[in-house]
């Protein structure tokens, strides 16, 4: 019997609705610290997990691993059915399938919130009027229209995250991976955040993983894993 294939080819086109992620006895470690200990778990399409646990659990460990930032030491994962690919060889998955916000926004400095939502649909070839189109469709999206020219030291810590988040919804992702989206802002702030990432996912219907300590994104989730010392509870 052979291997599914792994993600691959750039052309695929993307399917509706999110895609099934499968977690099974992934294991991590940094030299002497484990980092996961063997963790399982499974996510439905276009569901909304939240995954909480105190520092240092390994949460962010876990979401590199699902994103291709890294690899796991042993166990497997699998995205809408196919095994993730090596982070080398992974960049079309990372492209395409799967879109990151990440705790603090990484923003490139030099370039207005347009431009940032631009840089993934560069990377995807899409043509300069299509992008200029989308990515103010989805600043449009994130309430952020006025502040298209502004670069990211003129925008408030939850307009940047917006703008990240509008930046990882550019390639139109299957998969959403936030790691700690509203641990930089206030409560107001964070609030309307994750309300966006929601009603993100329920109209764009993707499958939304969130790794978090605030009590709020619980709350939003359809469900909620913790992980404590990295094992799951
Ligand atoms: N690149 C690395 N090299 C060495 N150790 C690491 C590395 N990344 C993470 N660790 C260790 O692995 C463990 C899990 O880290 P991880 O960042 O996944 O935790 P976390 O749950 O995201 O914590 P936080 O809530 O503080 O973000 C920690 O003990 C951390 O020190
Ligand atoms: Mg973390």
């Amino acid at each position: 019997m052979s291997a599914p294939a792994a993600h691959a080819g750039a052309g695929e086109a993307p399917a509706s609705g999110g895609v099934t992620v499968v977690v099974e006895n992934v294991a991590k470690r940094y030299g002497a610290v484990v980092a996961l200990r063997g963790v399982s778990f499974t996510v439905a399409e276009g569901e909304f997990l939240a995954i909480r646990g105190p520092s240092g659990a390994g949460k962010s460990t876990l979401l590199n691993l699902i994103g291709t930032l890294d690899r796991p030491d042993s166990g497997t994962i699998s995205v809408g059915g196919k095994p993730v690919p090596s982070p080398r060889e992974a960049v079309a998955y990372r492209r395409r399938l799967v879109g990151f916000v990440f705790q603090d926004h990484l923003l490139l400095p030099y370039l207005t919130a347009q431009s940032n939502v631009e840089t993934p649909l560069l990377a995807t070839g899409v043509e300069r009027h299509e992008r200029g189109r989308r990515s103010r469709e989805l600043l449009a999206e994130v309430g952020l229209l006025d502040r298209v020219r502004h670069l990211p030291a003129e925008l408030s810590a939850g307009e940047r995250q917006r703008v990240a988040i509008a930046r990882a919804l550019a390639n139109a992702p299957q998969l959403l991976l936030a790691d700690e989206p509203t641990g930089a802002l206030d409560s107001v702030a964070g609030d309307r955040v994750l309300g966006l990432l929601a009603r993100t996912r329920d109209r764009h219907g993707m499958t939304l993983i969130i790794a978090s300590h605030d009590p709020a994104v619980p709350a939003r989730a359809d469900r909620v894993v913790d992980l404590v010392d990295g094992l799951l509870g």
